[in-house]
């Protein structure tokens, strides 16, 4: 099956990277000569930088590589508590205005999520900004999974707001590199601005599909390196030490659509957007992928 984001104009202008039609055949080639021994079909729409990937046999996963609290102790050990309590107040009051310019491209993309089923989860759950779009729809279950704890109380909050009654929302201190939940237990999972900041974006992208059920949709918006060569890669490049330190490991520099594409998902389309509001993390991917 292959499945299709439909864009607003505005994001269709918006793309970003070297010429699309360029950035299209570049990913073409490379995918085809991959070595997985799979084969891969790939045709992409006439909306520049939109790539869909069919993948008639997706990798087959299953059991978490750890236990969820070993592994969410070895991969975000606690910080003190001072950092974290800022950290999530910051994500809390200093993202207004990139929310409100990235609300359009959430809105297309979750609105997917309306026929997908009922039981979420989200990767890196944050202050819960998502659940307004997703949440409100009867006998949805969202598991918000974060390893700050500072973040429950926000992300409670947004679900109460949302309209999502708390008995369908459970916040769970964990890792994407193991996740605290059932193989192929998911309809959906949504991740948004959280494979900058895990620890092994390959891990959590396993464990993205392992706990999908079959056919399971895995949302996604991300922001990425800027294209090799441009003066903000160099940028990027520069302050990503000190991006980890102060935004708690996220990284500028990271090429996630290429993990997104390897992670052996049946269907990807993903798309480019380049957004205003926050120049050092300006490029983004974004899309929705099958299990
Ligand atoms: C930039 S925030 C994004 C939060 C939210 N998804 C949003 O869109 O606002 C990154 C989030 O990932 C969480 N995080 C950090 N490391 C993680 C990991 N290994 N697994 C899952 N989440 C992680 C952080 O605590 C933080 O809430």
């Amino acid at each position: 099956m292959l499945c299709h984001v439909a864009l607003p104009a505005a994001a269709r202008r918006s793309h970003v990277g070297p010429k699309p039609r360029r950035r299209r055949r570049t990913l073409v080639a490379r995918l085809c000569g991959c070595r997985c021994g799979r084969r891969h079909l790939l045709g992409a729409s006439s909306a520049a930088g939109l790539l869909h990937i069919v993948n008639p046999t997706p990798l087959a996963v299953a059991a978490p590589p750890i236990d969820p609290e070993v592994m969410l102790e070895r991969v975000h050990p606690t910080r003190p508590g001072w950092y974290e309590k800022l950290y999530a107040t910051a994500m809390d009051k200093g993202m207004m205005a990139y929310e409100a310019e990235i609300a359009k491209y959430k809105s297309n993309l979750f609105s997917q999520l309306s026929v997908a089923g009922k039981n979420f989860l989200e990767l890196g759950v944050g202050t819960g900004p998502n659940l307004k779009y997703y949440a409100s729809a009867d006998g949805v279950n969202v598991v918000g999974v974060d390893p700050n704890m500072y973040m429950e109380e926000y992300s409670r909050a947004a679900a109460t707001s949302a309209g999502l009654p708390l008995s369908n929302f459970t916040f769970r201190r964990g890792v994407g590199e193991a996740l605290p939940a059932e193989d192929s237990s998911m309809d959906a999972v949504i991740g948004t601005l959280v494979l900058c900041s895990v620890k092994d974006t390959t891990m959590a992208l396993r464990e993205v599909m392992r706990v999908l059920k079959p056919g399971g949709l895995y949302l996604f918006i991300e922001h990425v390196a800027a294209p090799d060569g441009s003066l903000l890669q160099f940028v990027q490049s520069a302050l990503d030490p000190l991006q980890q330190f102060v935004s708690d490991g996220c990284h500028l520099t990271r090429k996630t659509a290429e993990n997104i594409e390897q992670a052996g998902f049946s269907s990807l389309s993903m798309n480019t957007a380049r957004l205003s509001s926050a120049y050092i993390i300006s490029p983004h991917v974004y899309g929705v992928a099958s299990k």
